[in-house]
Formats: structure tokens, C-alpha cells, sequence
């Protein structure tokens, strides 16, 4: 059953990213190198397009080197953005973040005219951790000034250039199905959202292709070519302390030791998504997006028919939103 996730209203953090960007020069979205396409907020595309964006493939110590290239490249190829991958060990992000963000914005810089940059990002992609660093580095953090609230930080990354945090909560968003696991899988959304057992079982179908032979080494198995997805979890459950008396296998211990051997890189560095194959997933998820929007439409029309024509009009008035790509 697919995932679901509903964090609570986005209204006041749209209302006030979109308050925040028109001073904004720069917007940095923090994804984690693991799940790039799923730990993005689709809502922030949203609401920044056309802004000069610098994609942070944060986590690149626990990501597989060769697809963050593979995503670095998607992402640079993309009007006015930059991408560049960076983890908690680097000694000094700052000098490599106002790099990329003065090379986005090169008419801004100088006393008269800082640059001004927003860091976005959902939970867990490490935002609080890059900012103390940040902070512990030769940045300084500024409080009381007109319109930053107590929720909201500004940063000193260089004399001038200034990096505001955002306001509010950026939560992922469910967009696809696949979105849902990778992002449960690596932490990404509240424990009470997902069954543990379904989570391993995508999480092992998505490792096994590409990182198959590390899954052996881990768990010392033989080929597992012939194992589908629920043997292989009863084989990490056997070879982790998951028998129960009678030699049977607890599959909700199976599934939290391969949870947690995931998020802890016990299994080497791992991406679970190709830019490619989330771009499929997400074509995918707009079709079905569409599919329900037309049924509940349909629904409403056979409920109330004075109000569809109405509604009817304003649609073909106004159009229907375009969809941003990720
Ligand atoms: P957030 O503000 O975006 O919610 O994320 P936060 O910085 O709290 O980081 C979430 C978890 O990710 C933390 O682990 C943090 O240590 C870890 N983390 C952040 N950046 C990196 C990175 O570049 N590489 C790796 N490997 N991990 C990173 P935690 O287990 O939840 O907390 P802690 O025990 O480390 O304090």
C-alpha cells in the first residue's frame, strides 16, 4: 500500500518563502545525495522558478560517487542552476558555497549590493548540521533585525553575502509512490507514516540491481539471483540475531536491521535513484495526478451541476497550473 503522508499544512512556510524571495538572490535546496529527486520539495519548484538555484547533494559521503556525477550533471544542465555535492566532513562548505552562489548571481556582491541567499530543505537532510558548521566557521549569526523573525537565521557567509534560513517547515511531499519508500527508507518522514517491513522490502528490490554483490558480502549469503524480495529479508533476519523460538524469523527485526544498515552506510555508499529513473517515476505520478484530479472533478459535477459550470469557466479562464519538472 502506498505511503501516506500527511505532515500538515504548508501555508505558512509558502506564504513565507514567497514573502522572502522577492530579496532573494540566490536559492540553495539541500537534497540528500541518497534520494535527490525524492527529498525535494516539488512546492519549492513551485514557488522559485526562474530563481538562480544551487542543487546541494548534501550526504555524498554515504552516496554512490558515480550517480552523484550522474546527478550533479542533470541538475547543471538546468537553466540557471548549479549543483555541487558537499557532506558533514567537509572543512569548508562556506568557501564552496559562495562560490557557486556568486557564479549564479555575478551582478551581485559588494557592500551596496550583498547577495542575499535562502537555504531550503525538508527534515533530515542535514540542514541544522551544515549551518553549525557554517556558524562555527568564520560566519556569524546575526538575530534581532527587521523581518527576521526568531524562526528564521541570517548567516554572515562572507562579508557580502548573507544566507537566510528558511521560515517555516519545509516537509517532503509524497509525489510518487517510489518518493514515499526512499524517503521513508532514509529517514525522511515520521516513523508512524510507514510499516517497517514494507519499507526494507521496497528498500532491498531498489539496492539488489545495482548493489546486489554488497548485500551478500554484509549479510555473507550466497547468490541471491534466485531469492525474491521477502527471502532475502528473512535471510538478513537469519543472519541478525531474527529467529524466533521454533527457528522461525521475525520479519520486524529483518526489516529494522536493513533500515538501519542502509542509513548507516553498512552497505557501502548507496543511491537508490538514477535521475532517470526518477523522471520516469514522476511522468508517472503526474498521469495518475491528473487521472484523480479528473475523477474527483467528474464527482463534483455529477453532485452539484450549477457550481461545475462555474467552476468549468474559471478553468478555462485561468488554465490549469503547468506542472514544474523537478
Ligand atoms: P535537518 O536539520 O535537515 O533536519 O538535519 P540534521 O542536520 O539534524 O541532520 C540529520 C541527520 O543527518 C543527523 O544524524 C546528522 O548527523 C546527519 N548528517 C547531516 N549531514 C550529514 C552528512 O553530510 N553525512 C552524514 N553521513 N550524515 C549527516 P542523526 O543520527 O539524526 O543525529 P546525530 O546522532 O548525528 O546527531
Amino acid at each position: 500500500m502506498p505511503i501516506q503522508w500527511f505532515p500538515g499544512h504548508m501555508h505558512s512556510t509558502r506564504k513565507a518563502i514567497s514573502e522572502r524571495l522577492p530579496e532573494i538572490d540566490v536559492v540553495i535546496e539541500l537534497l540528500d545525495a541518497r534520494l535527490p529527486g525524492s527529498s525535494a520539495n516539488p512546492l519549492l519548484a513551485e514557488l522559485t522558478q526562474g530563481k538562480p538555484a544551487l542543487k546541494v547533494l548534501n550526504k555524498q559521503d554515504l552516496a554512490d560517487p558515480e550517480l552523484t556525477t550522474l546527478w550533479l550533471d542533470h541538475y547543471q544542465a538546468q537553466a540557471a542552476t548549479r549543483a555541487l555535492g558537499l557532506d558533514a566532513s567537509a572543512a569548508a562548505p562556506a568557501r564552496q558555497l559562495v562560490a557557486a552562489c556568486r557564479a549564479l548571481a555575478p551582478l551581485r556582491g559588494g557592500m551596496v549590493k550583498p547577495l542575499r541567499v535562502l537555504i531550503c530543505g525538508i527534515p533530515n537532510v542535514g540542514k541544522s548540521t551544515l549551518i553549525n558548521t557554517l556558524m562555527g566557521q568564520r560566519s556569524a549569526k546575526t538575530g534581532d533585525e527587521p523581518g527576521i523573525t526568531k524562526a528564521e537565521q541570517k548567516l554572515v557567509l562572507a562579508s557580502d553575502v548573507y544566507l537566510f534560513d528558511t521560515p517555516g517547515m519545509l516537509w517532503p511531499r509524497i509525489t510518487v509512490e517510489q518518493t514515499g519508500y526512499h524517503l521513508a527508507a532514509s529517514g525522511g518522514i515520521g516513523r508512524n507514516a510507514y510499516d517497517e517491513e514494507e519499507v526494507a522490502l521496497v528498500l532491498l528490490a531498489s539496492v539488489r540491481p545495482r548493489y546486489g554483490h554488497r548485500l551478500q558480502e554484509r549479510y555473507k549469503l550466497g547468490d541471491i539471483a534466485a531469492l525474491g524480495d521477502e527471502a532475502l529479508l528473512a535471510e538478513v533476519g537469519r543472519k541478525r540475531g531474527g529467529l524466533l523460538p521454533g527457528g522461525r524469523v521475525n520479519m520486524q527485526k529483518a526489516a529494522e536491521v536493513a533500515i538501519n544498515d542502509f542509513r548507516t552506510g553498512a552497505w557501502g555508499r548507496i543511491t537508490l535513484e538514477t535521475p532517470e529513473e526518477f523522471l520516469r517515476w514522476w511522468a508517472h505520478g503526474q498521469v495518475l495526478d491528473a487521472q484523480r484530479s479528473a475523477r474527483r472533478e467528474a464527482l463534483t459535477r455529477k453532485k452539484t451541476p450549477d457550481r461545475s459550470l462555474q467552476a468549468d469557466t474559471t478553468t478555462t479562464k485561468t488554465g490549469p497550473k503547468p506542472p514544474v519538472e523537478p
